[in-house]
C-alpha cells in the first residue's frame, strides 16, 4: 500500500549539538511548547564532529532528512567546531547533490540553548517542508548504481 502526502510521517533525524540546540529542544520540551514529533535527535558534542558517513548512514537506514544544528557562530564551545561545520556543509552539499540526494532533505541551523521557541518553529518548518517533498526512497538506487 503506497503512502499519501497526507499520511505521510518524515523521520527526520537530527545532529545536535549538546550545548546549544539540544538543550534549546530540550527547553522547548520543559516549555511545553509543542511541535510535530518527527525529530530523532542524536546527540554531537559539538557540530565540528559531523561527518558525511554520518548523513549518508542516517538516509541509508530510512531518514527522509537530515538536520544539523549547533551553536550560533562566536558560541561554539570549542570555540570554532560550528566554523568547521558550515565549511564542511558547502563540501556536504556538492557530494550529496552528486550522489543524487537532493539537498533540500539536509539542513543546517543555529540554535541556542535559549531558543526553545525557535527550536520548536524550526522543527514544524522543516517537518512540513519534507512532508511536501515526500518519503525519501532513492538511497537503494543510489547505491545499486
Ligand atoms: Fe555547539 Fe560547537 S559546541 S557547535
Amino acid at each position: 500500500m503506497e503512502t499519501t502526502t497526507a499520511e505521510f510521517e518524515p523521520k527526520i533525524i537530527a545532529f545536535l549539538c549538546n550545548w546549544c540546540t539540544y538543550a534549546g529542544a530540550d527547553l522547548a520540551g520543559t516549555s511545553r511548547l509543542k511541535y510535530p514529533a518527527n525529530i530523532r535527535a542524536i546527540r554531537l558534542t559539538c557540530t565540528g564532529r559531523i561527518e558525511p558517513m554520518f548523513l549518508l548512514k542516517a538516509f541509508q537506514e530510512g531518514a527522509d532528512a537530515v538536520l544539523v544544528s549547533g551553536c550560533h557562530p562566536g558560541d561554539c564551545h570549542y570555540t570554532s567546531g560550528n566554523y568547521h561545520a558550515r565549511r564542511r556543509w558547502t563540501v556536504f552539499r556538492k557530494l550529496l547533490e552528486f550522489s543524487g540526494i537532493d539537498p533540500r532533505r539536509v539542513l543546517f541551523s543555529w540554535v541556542s540553548a535559549a531558543e526553545g521557541r525557535k527550536w520548536s518553529e524550526l522543527v514544524a518548518e522543516i517537518t512540513a517542508q519534507v512532508r511536501e517533498l515526500g518519503p525519501f526512497t532513492s538511497f537503494e538506487r543510489i547505491v545499486k548504481a
